[in-house]
């Protein structure tokens, strides 16, 4: 049989769309996607070079897409369910991309960065996930979005709207998950403890993840690639029976 005709019997690829997934976190999970057998399409915002080096690194097969989109755009769910069924039939969403605002008191937070918040941590993996329910089709879908231990703290004098954001999501998890849960979609959480990434840099503190994860349990920050794994996980068959939660890695803090 001709290589042409044995590809096209072989079936495509289950693709996995990943927010943020130039850097960090989100990159982490991308890399552990993919090496799952998932064919990604990943977003950014601001940072076609970073993105490139992704998919170089990565290789085309399976596939690696990057979209330069902002997650709060009204046409961003849209936008990038379209670019991620050319690739294949969509079976995983990572709501990841998320920003900060810079550390500070309530009292210091404007109108502007407030509403910013709202529409890029909690707005887009809303829109996102219901877009992505809206178009599932018979398949399995699992959608996983990023928390993070401020859900449970509340970050007092630092960022107290992204941690209420936070456990919004959470809460959000388990109310969809149970919506959905009969239709073959699955709904989680997992909550980063602290990890160094240029989020805490954007933030005012570049060595935020190091001065908080010496005071936890395990006394060291937490890497990308170790909150990469529980979402792998998470998204792979083996948590078919899991819904409705949210995994803490955070070194038992
Ligand atoms: N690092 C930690 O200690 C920690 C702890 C708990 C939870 N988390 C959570 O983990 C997730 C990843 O954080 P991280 O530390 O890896 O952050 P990061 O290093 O700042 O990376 C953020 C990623 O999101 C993208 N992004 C940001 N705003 C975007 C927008 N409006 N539209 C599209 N993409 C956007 C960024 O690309 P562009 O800049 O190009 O947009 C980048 O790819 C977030 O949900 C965060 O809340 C992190």
């Amino acid at each position: 049989m001709p290589p042409e005709i044995r590809e096209s019997m072989t079936p495509p690829a289950p693709v996995a769309v990943v927010t943020g997934g130039s850097r960090g976190i989100g990159r982490a999970i991308v890399e552990r996607l993919h090496d799952a057998g998932f064919a990604v399409l990943f977003t950014h915002s601001r940072s076609p070079a970073e993105a490139g080096e992704v998919v170089s690194a990565l290789g085309a097969r399976p596939a690696v897409a990057a979209l330069q989109v902002d997650v709060a755009d009204d046409t961003a769910p849209a936008h990038i369910l379209d670019a991620a069924a050319e690739l294949g039939p969509v079976r995983a969403l990572v709501n990841n991309a998320a920003i900060t605002g810079t550390l500070g008191p309530l009292t210091a937070l404007g109108d502007a960065d407030l509403r910013r918040l709202i529409g890029v941590d909690l707005e887009a993996p809303i829109r996102l996930t219901r877009e992505a329910i809206r178009r599932h089709d018979s398949g399995p879908l699992s959608v996983v979005t990023i928390s993070s231990i401020a859900a449970r703290s509340g970050s007092p004098g630092e960022y107290v709207v992204y941690a209420s954001i936070k456990a919004a999501l959470e809460t959000f998890t388990v109310g969809v998950a149970k919506e959905v849960a009969a239709s073959g979609i699955r709904v989680n959480a997992v909550a980063p403890g602290f990890v160094d990434t240029t989020i805490h840099a954007r933030a005012g503190e570049p060595g935020r993840a190091f001065r908080l994860g010496a005071t936890t349990p395990m006394g060291r920050p937490g890497t990308a690639d170790e909150v990469a794994a529980a979402v792998a996980w998470l998204i792979s068959d083996d948590a078919r029976y899991v819904t409705g939660e949210t995994i803490r890695v955070t070194g038992g803090a």
